[in-house]
């Protein structure tokens, strides 16, 4: 059943190429670029009227909302807003017919995030579900889904559903832009090309993980790790530091990259991991900007004796230079590159885990789908 592998969460981040691949097939046109989502009771006028997005979610696929949030807002240039569901739900959210929310959950048993979907409705909202489970609640109480193919996850650690969350929020953002005119074909079409090719590179990223493994064996008795990212990096480190507390039990935290010294800064010294998330995407002066006051950032950590791992666009030289440890990953868009960030921080916190006797797939304290609030 675990198809040869020791743990079922990592054959499911072995399975990424495939849920990307599912997730993506039959939606978006390589010759045209346009996305064809799955019928829904939502028309494309309402889509076009909507002035707001709203994301809840939980956990994991609170993290892909975010990521959702930079993806929607670039190509749609629509505003959005991330909640987790249990606070939406009390904070007297604002919102009505032109407002979408949007739930996100792997099992659609979520008992917050049903909760969010109720308080929207009454609300006159509409909602879309991005969720991997054909039939649970959550998909049969939104107006519409987009499911994700990632197929059944097993592990307690939520791994390749949130890749294949992240694929939906990017085929959603693309079908929004595309709807309201941001988008040109052209436009449309590279990113069509782009999501093709993610697959491939995602193998490209599990034939190797020699490095990951060195560095798990190296640091896992550490007892703090910090996660650093900016742009949207910063949900990746988030999602890095939740996976590593999760099934290790290891205190780790995300944060974005800017905010280091407005605090976080005073908890580095020679013993803490600091894990900075900084891809780049040569030619994208945004991308290269965020890169830039990244690398900085590292440079700081440095100055202050902390121990630097970067995640870095393969060939990077300048923040290779000042780190002192370094996983490379495959050039990718700026609005792609999390989805093949993250698989490297899935593996980390794999191998972190198992070194400490772990049990990966069953996390103490936690259950796969929570279904009170
Ligand atoms: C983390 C994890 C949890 C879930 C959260 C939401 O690895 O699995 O944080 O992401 O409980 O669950 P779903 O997506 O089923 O609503």
């Amino acid at each position: 059943e675990k198809g040869g592998f020791k743990h079922f969460m990592l054959k499911e981040i072995y399975e990424q190429p495939r849920a990307v691949r599912d997730t993506v097939q039959g939606r978006i046109s390589l010759d045209t670029g346009r996305v064809y989502l799955d019928p829904m009771n939502i028309t494309e006028g309402e889509f076009r009227r909507f002035d707001r997005v709203m994301i809840a979610a939980c956990g994991t696929s609170w993290h892909a909302g975010l990521a959702g949030k930079y993806m929607i807002e670039q190509l749609a240039r629509v505003p959005v807003e991330v909640d987790y569901s249990s606070e939406f739900r009390y904070r007297n959210p604002v919102l009505d017919e032109r407002t979408l929310l949007i739930v996100i959950s792997q099992s659609g048993e979520t008992a917050d995030t049903i909760a969010a979907l109720r308080e929207a409705k009454e609300r006159d909202a509409r909602v879309l579900a991005i969720c991997n489970v054909q039939g649970s609640m959550i998909t049969r109480e939104a107006d519409g889904t987009i499911l994700t193919h990632a197929g059944p996850e097993i592990g307690v650690a939520s791994t390749k559903a949130f890749t294949a969350q992240m694929v939906a929020l990017y085929l959603f953002a693309l079908y929004l832009g595309q709807l309201r005119g941001i988008i040109s074909s052209d436009e449309a079409r590279r990113h069509a090309q782009q999501l093709a090719e993610l697959p491939v590179k995602i193998e490209h990223l599990l034939s190797d993980t020699d490095r990951v493994e060195e560095l798990a064996k190296e640091f896992f008795r550490a007892t703090d790790f910090l996660y650093l990212g900016r742009g949207i990096n910063f949900p990746i480190a988030l999602e890095g530091a939740l996976k590593l507390k999760e099934i290790s039990y290891i205190h780790a935290e995300g944060y974005p990259a800017g905010e280091m010294k407005h605090g976080p800064n005073a908890l580095i010294d020679e013993r803490l991991p600091v894990v900075v998330i900084n891809t780049r995407e040569q030619g994208n002066r945004a991308s290269e900007l965020r890169y830039e006051k990244t690398h900085s950032n590292i440079v700081e950590v440095k100055a202050r004796e902390g121990i630097v791992i970067s995640v870095l666009t393969e060939g990077d030289e300048m923040s290779s230079k000042v780190s002192d440890h370094v996983i490379e990953i495959p050039a990718a868009s700026d609005l792609l590159s999390p989805i093949l960030a993250i698989i490297p921080l899935q593996l980390l916190a794999y191998h972190i885990a198992v070194r400490r006797g772990c049990d990966v797939d069953q996390p103490r304290n936690l259950a796969k789908s929570v279904t009170v609030e």
